[in-house]
Parts: C-alpha cells; sequence; structure tokens
C-alpha cells in the first residue's frame, strides 16, 4: 500500500464514520469475538479495536504481503488482534467462534460469495452476525464536474475484476448472496459519502490511484496514453471550485440462527 499510514488510514476509511453507526445497528458492539474477513493490511481491524477496546479479532486476509502493514497502525487496539493467512471460503477455525463478522469490500473479488457467506456462518456463534459491505456499480461513482477519463477507467476495471472472477455489481446482490448461504433476518442499508473540495482528490485516489492505474496497464486494460489523458484530465478537474465525488457502499447484515 502506498502513502504514510495515515494516508492510508484515511483513504481506506473514507466514510467510516457512517458505516461504523450502520455496524452498530447492525449489532457491533465492544467486548464481541470479531472476524475480519478479506481485511488487507488491517487498517478497518485496528480501527475496529481502537473503537471497541473490549473486544478481540482475527484477521484473514489470504494474501501475506498486505498483513504486516498493520503493525504500523498506531493503536492499543493490536493486543488483542491475531492475523490468519487463509482464504475466506475455507477458514482454519473453529464453529461458533465468533459473535460479529465483518466482510468489508472482498465479496467483489470472489468468484463464488455464497461459499464465503456460508463459512463465515459456519465459524459464527447462534445468534452471531455477519455483516458484509461492498461497492454497487450501478450506484458507485458520481463525479461533478463530469469524469469521462475517469469513467472510462472505472470501466476496464470493472472488466479486469470480471475477467478475474469478481463483480463489481456484488452489492446489488449481497441480500440474496446471505439468503442463499442460510442466513436469518437479513437487513440492509445504502451508505452514501460525499468529498468536500479539500478532501475530492483523496476520493479520486481511492477509486483511481497509482496503484490501481499501474496495474491496469500492466494488465492490459489501459494503455499508457489513456493514462496519460486521465491524469491531465484529473488535473484540470482538481482545479474546478465545486469538484465532488460522492460514493456509495451496500451494506447486508444477517443472522446465524440458533
Ligand atoms: C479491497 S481490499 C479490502 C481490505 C479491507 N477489508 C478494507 O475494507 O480496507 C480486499 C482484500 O481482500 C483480500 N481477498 C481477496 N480474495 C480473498 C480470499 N478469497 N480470501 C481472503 N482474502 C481475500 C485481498 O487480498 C485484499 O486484501
Amino acid at each position: 500500500m502506498s502513502g504514510t499510514p495515515d494516508e492510508r488510514l484515511a483513504r481506506v476509511l473514507l466514510g467510516w464514520p457512517e458505516e461504523m453507526r450502520v455496524l452498530r445497528r447492525f449489532g457491533l458492539h465492544d467486548g464481541q469475538r470479531l472476524l475480519d474477513l478479506g481485511s488487507g493490511p488491517g487498517v478497518v481491524a485496528a480501527e475496529l479495536l481502537r473503537l471497541l477496546p473490549g473486544s478481540t479479532l482475527v484477521a484473514v486476509d489470504s494474501r501475506a504481503e498486505g498483513l504486516p502493514h498493520v503493525w504500523e497502525v498506531p493503536g492499543p487496539g493490536v493486543a488483542h488482534m491475531a492475523l490468519l493467512r487463509a482464504t475466506v471460503t475455507r477458514l482454519p477455525l473453529r464453529a461458533d467462534a465468533f459473535d460479529f463478522a465483518l466482510a468489508r469490500l472482498v465479496f467483489q473479488y470472489l468468484p463464488r460469495p455464497v461459499e464465503a457467506a456460508r463459512e463465515a456462518m459456519r465459524v459464527l456463534c447462534p445468534g452471531g452476525r455477519l455483516a458484509v459491505s461492498d461497492v454497487d456499480r450501478t450506484l458507485s461513482l458520481a463525479v461533478n464536474p463530469e469524469l469521462p477519463e475517469l469513467e472510462m477507467l472505472m470501466s476496464r476495471y470493472d472488466a479486469w475484476h470480471r475477467d478475474r472472477g469478481g463483480d463489481r455489481g456484488v452489492g446489488a446482490r449481497l441480500r440474496d448472496i446471505l439468503r442463499e448461504a442460510g442466513a436469518g433476518r437479513v437487513e440492509t442499508e445504502t451508505i452514501r459519502f460525499e468529498s468536500r473540495p479539500e478532501t475530492a482528490e483523496l476520493y479520486l485516489e481511492a477509486l483511481m490511484g497509482p496503484r490501481r492505474l499501474r496495474g491496469l496497464r500492466e494488465a492490459g486494460y489501459a494503455m499508457q496514453a489513456e493514462v496519460d489523458d486521465f491524469l491531465a484530465a484529473r488535473a484540470q478537474w482538481l482545479l474546478s471550485p465545486g469538484r465532488a465525488v460522492s460514493r456509495y457502499l451496500r451494506i447486508a447484515c444477517g443472522t446465524k440462527e440458533r
């Protein structure tokens, strides 16, 4: 991940206070045994433990290289955290071991998200809850003034994702996925969060930062000239006084039946 720990925190946690409010309404509270599925570098995991210091947390990610970054995130919660390298569809964890599981921005990568939800249900205790938050591409981008070069690269990113078995429209299917995985009482919520002019660059960065641009180019989904066009348009866009980016996140939460 690029940037200082503070910059990463800001980029990953756009809209986080509202998301946290929704998660609390869905049953997240202090003192629980938490599971963070597809934790990435653990920014959210560390933030959860900062806000819920009486909880313990297991963070799971299939990529080893992301996890060490978690130790750079300051906070007392790190002492209550265990890191596990595993795939979310096959967790080396015993049944009924967690009260609340969160899968944030990971279902979009999974060819079979129902399997992951089922596996999460297995390790939850009866009455435990699984919250899945993810993008819904039909909603997830509103940029003012228009920035067609970004739209174009986002479409390429969607295609790249799809070709690897993922789905950036998964947010619209979360209720069905949880139901199919056997969850009872599924609740859903859509969060919208909007940049201010001074945070617009951060929002753009989260959507199409240097790492994603490099990935698109290296994987053959964008040409250098297209990246250059985007960067030039972006520089102009950042000068516009009313610049704003709105983003949406779908959250669904289901209960493991007793
Ligand atoms: C966009 S990041 C989200 C990180 C974090 N949840 C957050 O909200 O900032 C997605 C993460 O999911 C992980 N991932 C993707 N497929 C996975 C799988 N099958 N099992 C475990 N982790 C997976 C990736 O390695 C990556 O770290």
